[in-house]
């Protein structure tokens, strides 16, 4: 048996053993929040600056960039980000402003290019960043073309995904930023899938909407028709890998191993694994074949987040059946996240100021909503 599948067994056993007991992993108590931790503006322009300006986020998946030229330009957190691939095959990061006066290089969105011209008065780069023409450059006097290269922005491909600082000049060690944890991302082998589809969906604040990704307490009430009918509610097997987490939920076949010799059983078939990335990632094999990837950012205003869902699938569906497993499941995932998650967390949001709170409550069973909110005091404070 291979590390990864003795690996699969063993959280399996542990997930099987809170099945039998009805437990599930717990945080020592329970802790509390006050409700200004999600509606003070000062306190959540500190935060974000410090969390999502200053620590590596991760921007994209590699599939988006599938080749030499391949770019993906996208504006997050009132900075325009331009990711390329380069002939040399690596991937780097610039702020998509033109550094004669600042217009967009390219525009949103994703594409193949080996030059980058500005629209304004028609500056080119190459996909290195490098300035490399000016429209009648003899006209606009001399400068030093070599320092006039795009503005770039840290960046590293690991595990499949592009990780970037939003600030300039901010350097980072991604192998430390990740630590174990990229071994474990390593496992979901993210090179190698199909984007099948992603969109765009509004959500409410950046915290209410990440506390619904890391738990599964909510998950018989308000995902009894979709997500929920898949995994058994409450039951989680939990490890940190300092901000990063990994979950497990059991699925609801889990039950049925009790009664089965663990030689027949099927690594990993009986849970679901759930890897989140500090502070903005969420990776989820719901089943087997299908994964959800969410990039989730802060949106324009305290109380809305943008979130880059992808659906990812082993392959690309080729027979009737294979388009509809894929598209009942991308339609599923669609509604849980929009219709379930972020409708009850705008209802959520809509009532923050209301003062029906003056703290908010993280149970022993959800102690990666702890871990994820401990994280943001340790980078702020
Ligand atoms: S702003 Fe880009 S060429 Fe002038
Ligand atoms: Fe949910």
């Amino acid at each position: 048996m291979t590390d990864r599948s003795l690996e699969l067994l063993a959280l399996t056993r542990r997930a099987l053993v809170h099945y039998r007991n009805r437990t599930t992993d717990q945080a020592d108590g329970i802790m509390s929040m006050p409700v200004a931790a999600y509606t003070d503006p000062e306190r959540y322009e500190r935060e974000v600056d410090r969390v999502f300006r200053h620590l590596p986020l991760a921007m994209a998946l590699s599939l988006e960039l599938p080749e030499p030229g391949s770019y993906l330009a996208i504006d997050q957190l009132n900075a325009p980000v331009l990711l390329v691939r380069g002939e040399d095959g690596t991937v780097r990061a610039f702020l998509n402003a033109c550094r004669h006066r600042g217009a967009p290089v390219c525009k949103p969105g994703t594409g193949n290019a080996r030059v980058f011209a500005c629209p304004y008065h028609a500056w080119t780069y190459n996909t290195q960043g490098e300035l490399v023409g000016r429209y009648r450059g003899e006209t606009f006097g001399d400068v030093d073309e070599s320092v006039l290269g795009l503005t770039s922005l840290s960046c590293a491909e690991r595990s499949g995904l592009i990780w970037v600082t939003l600030s300039p000049d901010e350097a980072f060690d991604v192998d430390e930023w990740l630590g174990p944890f990229q071994a474990e991302l390593d496992t979901l082998d993210l090179t190698n899938w199909h984007i099948y589809e992603q969109r765009e969906i509004l959500g409410p604040g950046w915290k209410v909407t990440m506390d619904g990704y890391l738990e599964v307490y909510h998950h018989d009430s308000v995902h009894g028709k979709t997500v929920g009918e898949h995994t058994i509610g409450n039951l989680l097997v939990h490890d940190t890998y300092g901000p990063h987490q990994r979950m497990v939920f059991g699925r609801r076949s889990l039950g049925a191993l009790a009664d089965r010799a663990e030689s027949d059983w099927n690594p990993g078939q009986d849970i679901r694994l759930i890897h989140s990335g500090f502070p903005n990632l969420s990776i989820s094999g719901i089943l087997g074949d299908h994964c959800l990837v969410s990039h989730i950012f802060p949106g324009p205003t305290i109380d809305t987040t943008l979130t880059r869902q992808t659906v990812l699938a082993a392959k690309p569906p080729v027979t009737p059946e294979e388009e509809k497993a894929t598209a009942t499941f991308s339609a599923m995932v669609l509604q849980a996240v929009r219709d379930e998650d972020y409708a009850m967390g705008f209802r959520i949001q809509a009532g923050l100021r209301s003062g029906a709170n003056t703290e908010f409550l993280y149970g022993r069973n959800e102690p990666a909503v702890q871990n994820y909110h401990r994280w943001i005091s340790r980078f702020v404070n």
